[in-house]
């Protein structure tokens, strides 16, 4: 298992490409399901979760290009799926395959897609993906650890989403677009991922309204087509580069990126004081503040604070003058990354689901273990600042989301190394 060395205490300074989304480029994937034509899709980024969603997409026969490598561009094409299945095996490696549920169904009346189970960070259940798909009229049975969804064709309805669901609101916009008739989801989630995913369809021939807004109007289309997209710059690399520049006092132009999508990030760094700046075309300056200061933190759906930049939010509060509340709202075990934090030396009380950090502490280099995706960019975050040595275990939980972070810190001045196993 890979670890990564860091050497901290060095100031960031340099340029950053911001990849495209994973969160916006999985459902795009699963989206090319949906239509026997050839959709290619762009600026995914190569991290390890979009090689398992090829993986699984070529287990259901369809056929998955990638003619760069590293690979930015995927060609899909699901002209003959005779395996409407996602096995447990690649489910439970990553949970996003269940957004595979909705375009089976629709198109083909069948899918078996395994049941994810609890993660790292909280129970996290698909209750409300079967409980639209149900009103759109599949018949669902739930056995040996599997969803079985059949439908002859599915039926537009009215359907609210009884919590905020950005995946529910995915997997059921999927479906709905090849239902008979109008289907009204309302209480949607806002994530930029949303928009990005009907933008998609739309292209592919679909008939939406109102994606982004809490309330989503699709006319079911017979049939869709191929189309070419380009998904969005993610926003979370973004805020985590962000973080960066901000926690080594260092300053960052980080470019592709857009800023509109990370308006609550760049607000709370700029109460702590750090400069932040568009620069036009895609690019945001970041410039480490004069005098780093604590602010409290509710994470919230879009357009909130996102629950995936808490961690490295909680980093930064260690070096901040000042308390820290930090509330986590949408996952119940989201602040495994706190204790690890602990062990490096930073000041920080878990109550529930409230985070106190009081800073500034100066972190030590310590061993420590990532347990989850965003916890890992929190961990890395702590190294850098942290004096003398951090090793951070299991990195390939941030392999699956961050596009070789290593490197790219690399360039801009960290002391950083990936250490294989064997070397
Ligand atoms: C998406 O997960 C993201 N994943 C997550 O990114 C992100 O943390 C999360 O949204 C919140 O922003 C992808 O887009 C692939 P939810 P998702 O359904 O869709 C509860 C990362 O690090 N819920 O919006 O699974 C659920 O338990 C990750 O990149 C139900 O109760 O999250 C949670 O408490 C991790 N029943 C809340 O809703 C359901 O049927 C929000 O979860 C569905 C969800």
């Amino acid at each position: 298992m890979d670890r990564f060395k860091i050497e901290g205490g060095r100031r960031l300074e340099g340029t950053v490409q911001i990849s495209g989304a994973k969160n916006a480029a999985l459902p795009a994937m699963a989206a090319a399901l949906l239509t026997s034509g050839t959709v290619r899709l762009q600026n995914i980024p190569h991290v390890r979760d979009i090689i398992t969603m090829a993986k699984l997409l070529a287990h259901m026969r369809c056929r998955v290009e990638s003619p760069d490598i590293p690979p930015s561009e995927f060609i899909i094409q699901a002209e003959d799926v005779s395996h409407a299945e996602a096995p447990y095996e690649l489910v439970k490696t990553m949970r996003a395959s269940v957004l595979t549920l909705g375009p089976l169904v629709a198109r083909f009346g069948y899918a078996r897609v395994s049941l994810p189970g609890g993660c790292s960070i909280g129970a996290r259940p698909i209750d409300l993906h079967i409980q639209a798909l149900e009103k759109l009229g599949a018949t669902i049975s739930v056995e040996h650890g599997y969803v079985e969804a059949r439908a002859e064709r599915l039926r537009g309805t009215t359907f609210r989403f009884p919590k905020i669901t950005v995946t529910g609101t995915e997997n059921i916009l999927t479906a709905a677009v090849l239902a008979e008739g109008e289907t009204v989801l309302e209480n949607c989630a806002l994530e930029p991922e949303i928009a990005d995913l009907a933008e998609l369809l739309v292209k592919m021939g679909a008939e939406i309204e109102g994606a982004g807004t809490p309330t989503i109007r699709v006319q079911g289309v017979e049939k869709l087509h191929g189309a070419t997209h380009a998904v969005i710059p993610d926003r979370i690399e973004a805020g985590t580069f962000l973080v960066a520049g901000a926690i080594t006092g260092g300053e960052l132009l980080l470019t592709d990126c857009e800023p509109g999508h990370l308006t609550a990030i760049i607000g709370k760094l700029k109460e702590c004081g750090v400069e932040i700046e568009c620069e036009g075309n895609g690019s945001l300056r970041v410039r480490a503040a004069k005098k780093l200061v604590a602010a409290d933190v509710n994470t919230e759906e879009y357009p909130g604070f996102a629950t995936d930049m808490q961690a490295q939010f909680m980093a930064l509060a260690t070096q901040a003058h000042g308390v820290s509340h930090i509330r986590e709202t949408i996952f119940e075990n989201r602040f495994l990354h706190a204790s690890e934090m602990m062990r490096m030396g930073a000041n920080i009380t878990i109550d529930g689901n409230l985070a106190v950090v009081t800073g500034p502490t100066p972190l030590s280099g310590a061993p420590v273990t990532a347990s989850d995706l965003r916890a890992s960019a929190g961990l890395v975050l702590a190294g850098l600042v942290a004096d003398n040595t951090t090793w951070i275990d299991r990195v390939y939980h941030i392999d699956r989301g961050y596009e070789q972070i290593e490197v790219k810190l690399r360039d801009v001045g960290a002391r950083i190394e990936r250490v294989t196993a064997s070397s």
